[in-house]
Formats: C-alpha cells, structure tokens, sequence
C-alpha cells in the first residue's frame, strides 16, 4: 500500500485518532521541579541520554512527516527543556514546513527564552506554553528546584510576546500545600494579557514524584478560588481532545484553563502519541515502555516500514490510564512509568 491510499486517520482500539504528536527533543532540563525530576535523584552527575541515542533533526522530521501522513495535525515540542537542545531552531524550520501540518508549537519552562523567541517565530513556531508555577520567590523557587527566580520566566514569556508568539499559555502545577495559596494571584497577573494560565492538577506521572493524592487541588476548587475574587463561566473547548477546560472572566477580560486529568479523566478523547527523545513512540502519558522507532529507522526501514509499525502500535492502543487510576491497587499504580522528563508532558 502506498502512503497516499493510507486512510488519514487512525483509530486506536477504542476509536480514538490520531491527532497530536508530542516530540521530546532532550531529557535535559535546567530545573528540577520536584514533581518531575526531584535534585536528590537527578543530582549534577546524573546520566541524561548520550548525544548519538538522541534522534537527529533530519530522523525527528523524517518521522513527524509520517506521522503527519497519518493524520497528525498539531506537533509540540516538548523535553525536558527543549530550548536546551542546541539549535532547536532548526528543527523548528524543517518541521514547519511539513505539508499538512496545522499548529506547531512549545512547552518550555521560559529560562532561555529571552535569547531563543525570535529565532523560534522567524523559524515558524506559532505559539508557545511557559511552565510558571507562582509569582512568589521562594514557592517558584521551591517548584523549579533551581536558583531560578518569577522574573526569569517573565521576561521569558516577555521576549515571546515581542517575537509574536501567540497564544501564549501558562502553564501552572497545582500542588496542596505548597502553591495553592498564590494560583489566585498568577490569574490576577495574567487577567488581560491576552495570556491563558492553565492549572494542572498534580500527577503520579514517573515513579519518583511522591505523588499523594492529599497534594491533588481538584481543579474545581482552583476554578471556585478564582472565581470568588474575579468570577469566572465556562466556555467550550476549543477542538475535540482538548485538554483544559476553559473558563472566561465576566468581565470579559481574557480566560483560564484546567486540567484535571485526575480528578475528571479524559482518556476518552485522548489523541496524543509522544515521541520520545531517543525515538520511542509512547502511546500514554503513564506507559510503562514505549516502541522503539529508532533501531529500525537506523538499520535502514523505508517509510512504508515505520508507517507499517507506527499503525500497528496505535491501533492496538488500549491506554486509559487516568480513567483506571482510582480503581488499582497503589502497587499496580507504582508499576514502572515512563519518567516525566523523557516524554515532556
Ligand atoms: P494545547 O494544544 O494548547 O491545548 O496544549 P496542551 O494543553 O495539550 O499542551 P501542554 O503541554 O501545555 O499540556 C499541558 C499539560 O496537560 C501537560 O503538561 C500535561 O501535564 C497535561 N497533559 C497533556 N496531555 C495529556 C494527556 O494526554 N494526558 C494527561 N493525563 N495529561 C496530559
Ligand atoms: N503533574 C502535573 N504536571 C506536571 N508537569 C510536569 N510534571 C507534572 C506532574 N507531576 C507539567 C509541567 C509542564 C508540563 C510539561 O508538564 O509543569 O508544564
Ligand atoms: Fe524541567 Fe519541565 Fe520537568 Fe520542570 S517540569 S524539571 S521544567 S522538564
Ligand atoms: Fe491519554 Fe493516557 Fe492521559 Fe488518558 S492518561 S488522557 S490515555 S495520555
């Protein structure tokens, strides 16, 4: 069969397309958010991926445009922190150029931003994602693990504003007890910018997070804090598969998201692969392994082998992790993971 007489959607067991792929472009970060890769295990020695394991640009784009073939239509780059891959900007212009391809864009923790926004819009990224947990020095301190201050991220998310990057969402990890007393005022800060803030409720992402379910903020009482201070209704998702659900302010003043992935699933619309920095296509955020794409590209597949595997995979995917959660035993929840950091959310 040739890749044209394909269908250009495939549909996994449970009906699900194939929508978005998340491309993690390095497991390297330059913080260590606690929730993701805590310093006391991902300490300065700790062993990342070797540069030769990691996909070259030309693989990524190879791949991304089978997928795209299949019927991807939005590409994100993710990491760890994907502007610390060198050059990424490349990437950026072989992948906007993709036939087919409706919206490209970022999840970045902002710290090289000021340096790298530009050059991202003028390869032709659309619109970039800034993790920011809090305004407050020593809570944005506590959640990024490093010496990185609110005002890093700012200016960051600053320097994409200039270039024009737009939307520009911001994305916040809830956690009890640790930043819940000043997601009120990042919404204040953002409320007629133009800028989404998201909250994300806490995940037992990986297996090194000490998730506790005590720490999860349900993503109504986020929605119920805020909109006690600056009232808020819902509005409907922008696309089928969307993860946040949307409020507006009354006032007409911009929105917000959440994303309540433990607290109301939505596994039932879920139309995410992941492609990990060293090839492995990921069907779920909570996989416990993933399907080695890069051995075989490397031994010399043709494309009509790798779309042949890439369809296998997605049509056996059965993943509804977070629609199971409450329902296994804490050892089946604590089964090996794939790590945050190596799928980029
Ligand atoms: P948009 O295209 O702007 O809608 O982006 P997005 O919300 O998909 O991207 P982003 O990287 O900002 O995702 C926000 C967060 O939502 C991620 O970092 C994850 O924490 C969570 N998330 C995204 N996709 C999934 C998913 O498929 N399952 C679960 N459980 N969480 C997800
Ligand atoms: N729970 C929820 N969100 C998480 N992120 C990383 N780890 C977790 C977790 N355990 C978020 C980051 C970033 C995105 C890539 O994923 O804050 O916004
Ligand atoms: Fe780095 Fe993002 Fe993980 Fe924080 S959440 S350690 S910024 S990859
Ligand atoms: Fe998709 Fe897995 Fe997240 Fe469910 S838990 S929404 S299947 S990535």
């Amino acid at each position: 069969m040739t890749t044209q007489a394909r269908p250009t959607s495939l549909k996994d067991s449970l009906g699900r397309i194939l929508r978005d792929l998340r491309i993690s472009v390095t497991d390297r970060c330059n913080f260590r958010c606690p929730y993701c890769m805590p310093a006391e295990i991902y300490g300065e020695r700790y062993h990342f991926l070797p540069k030769n394991t990691v996909l070259t640009f030309e693989e990524t784009t190879r791949l991304a445009k089978l997928f795209v073939g299949l019927g991807v239509r939005k590409l994100r780059l993710t990491g760890g922190e994907p502007l610390l891959r060198q050059d990424v900007e490349q990437l950026v212009s072989m992948l906007s150029g993709i036939d087919g391809l409706e919206d490209l864009s970022m999840t970045t923790n902002g710290s090289l931003l000021t340096q790298k926004a530009q050059a991202l819009k003028d390869a032709g990224l659309q619109r970039i994602t800034v993790s920011m947990d809090s305004l407050d020095d020593a809570v944005f301190k506590q959640m990024s693990g490093r010496n990185f201050l609110p005002r890093h991220a700012l200016e960051g998310i600053r320097a994409a504003e200039d270039a024009g990057l737009s939307p520009i969402k911001i994305n916040c990890v809830v956690q009890k007890g640790v930043n819940d007393h000043t997601i009120v005022d990042l919404a204040r800060h953002f409320k007629g910018t133009g800028h989404i803030v998201r909250y994300i409720e806490f995940m037992d992402v990986g297996t090194l997070n000490k998730w506790d379910l005590a720490q999860v903020m349900p993503a109504r009482e986020v929605v119920e804090r805020i909109s006690a201070e600056m009232p808020l209704e819902p509005v409907d998702k922008n696309y089928p598969g969307e993860v946040a659900n949307r409020y507006r302010y009354i006032d007409g003043t911009g929105e917000i998201g959440v994303i309540a992935s433990v607290t109301q699933p939505f596994c039932q619309d879920c139309t995410r692969g992941r492609l990990s920095a060293e090839g492995e296509l990921v069907t779920c955020l909570f996989a416990n392994s993933g399907t080695d794409l890069k051995t075989p590209m490397r031994a010399g597949a043709s494309d009509e082998d790798l779309i042949d595997m890439i369809t296998g995979v997605w049509q056996r995917r059965q993943d509804r992790y977070s629609e199971l959660r409450s329902s296994l035993t804490s050892k089946q929840r604590e089964l090996r993971k794939v790590e945050m950091y190596h799928i980029g959310g």
